[in-house]
């Protein structure tokens, strides 16, 4: 037995209650992963509270840990009791142990952090696609981020820079907009005090951007329009402040022929193929230093309630992890 967090209801964090569960022997094509660490995020605020439709019976969320192998199905030859992995989904991460299909699992090469990149394998590899595949940015573009210094947020930045894009961020606060600009924002607008499609627009000269990057949604999607240049391209990839409910194929044409598309991270690392060629990118960039992680808060996995609600009242900057 082993323990994990459980969700009759949907519900607040309270909602999350801990339990012992058995663990399974791992069948065909499946691994046992004692984890090390389980990063937190919006998502999982999402499942929890129904926002997201609720599977069936009761559900554990977490969506990305790292941990050690301790058992492989007996037609797994790709790993091996002892190896370093990381994943991202399926759902399920809030627990001590637990079966995972080993396709899932990407073994964590030397010199990574177990506990790092425990939030940043959904946070990172969802940096990675944003970048390269909802719009692959060119050295040059003004690119604008929403939540600067959130988890993603942090990591975008970074790449961004990495690409030579000139990344505007927002950010609730003068704390949140200080810690933003030391990860690759060269401008931070502090959304709470400041109109910022006004600043776009004062910083870019009129010209507007190439690219929005907005995790934000309800609160800011209609300013993220008038952000961006004739032809650009707005990337919804999150509600944090509440889903877009009267968004409307017009709007893109008012706004200059603009495009709109709005991912899912598990999309684009569906076959392993994918997935190990992402993390692959991600883990070379970590390793020679063009993307630090900062964990920049810990907890026990049984407080996993406390880290939502900071989560929810927008306290947090970075990676929240959990310590198994
Ligand atoms: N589609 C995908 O593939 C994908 C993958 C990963 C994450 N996401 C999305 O990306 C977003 C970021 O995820 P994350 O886990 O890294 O979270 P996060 O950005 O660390 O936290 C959310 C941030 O959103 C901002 N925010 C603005 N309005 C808010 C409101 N009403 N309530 C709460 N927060 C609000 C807050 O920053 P300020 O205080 O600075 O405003 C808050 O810190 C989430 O929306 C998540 O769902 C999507």
């Amino acid at each position: 037995m082993a323990g994990g967090l459980v969700v009759t209801s949907p519900g607040g964090p309270e909602a999350m209650a801990w339990t012992e569960l058995p663990t399974p022997d791992p069948g065909p094509g499946e691994a046992v992963v004692a984890h090390t660490a389980v990063g937190v995020n919006f998502l999982d605020v999402y499942f929890r509270s129904g926002l997201y439709p609720w599977p069936d019976g009761p559900m554990i969320p977490g969506a990305e840990a790292s941990g050690v192998v301790e058992a492989v199905g007996k037609d797994v030859t790709d790993l091996k009791p002892g190896d370093r992995v990381a994943y991202v989904l399926p759902h399920g991460a809030y627990r001590e142990t637990r079966v995972v299909p080993a396709e899932r699992l990407v073994p964590l090469p030397a010199g990574i952090d177990p506990v790092a990149i425990a939030g940043a394998m959904l946070k990172g590899l969802t940096a990675q696609y944003l970048v390269t595949s909802s719009y692959a940015v060119q050295p040059g573009d003004t690119v604008l981020v929403h939540a600067a210094a959130g988890g993603v947020g942090l990591i975008l930045g970074q790449w961004l820079h990495s690409l030579g894009a000139h990344a505007i961020g927002t950010a609730g606060g003068p704390e949140k907009v200080a810690l933003a600009k030391q990860h690759g924002y060269e401008h931070v607008i502090d959304y709470r005090s400041e109109d910022f499609v006004a600043e776009v627009e004062r910083l870019t000269g009129g010209a507007g951007c190439a690219a929005v990057y907005d995790s934000v949604g309800a609160d800011t999607w209609r300013g993220s329009l008038k952000c961006l240049r004739r032809r650009g391209m707005f990337v919804n990839f999150g509600q944090s402040s509440g889903l877009i409910s009267d968004f409307s194929l017009a709007d893109l044409a008012a706004g200059g022929s603009l495009s709109a598309n709005r991912p899912v991270l598990f999309d684009y690392v569906a076959t392993r193929d994918d997935l190990l060629e992402r993390s692959s990118d991600l883990f070379s960039r970590i390793l020679d230093g063009t993307i630090k992680l900062d964990v920049a808060a810990t907890r026990p996995l049984r407080e996993a309630a406390a880290a939502h609600a900071d989560l929810e009242a927008r306290r947090t900057v970075g990676s929240t992890i959990l310590l198994v």
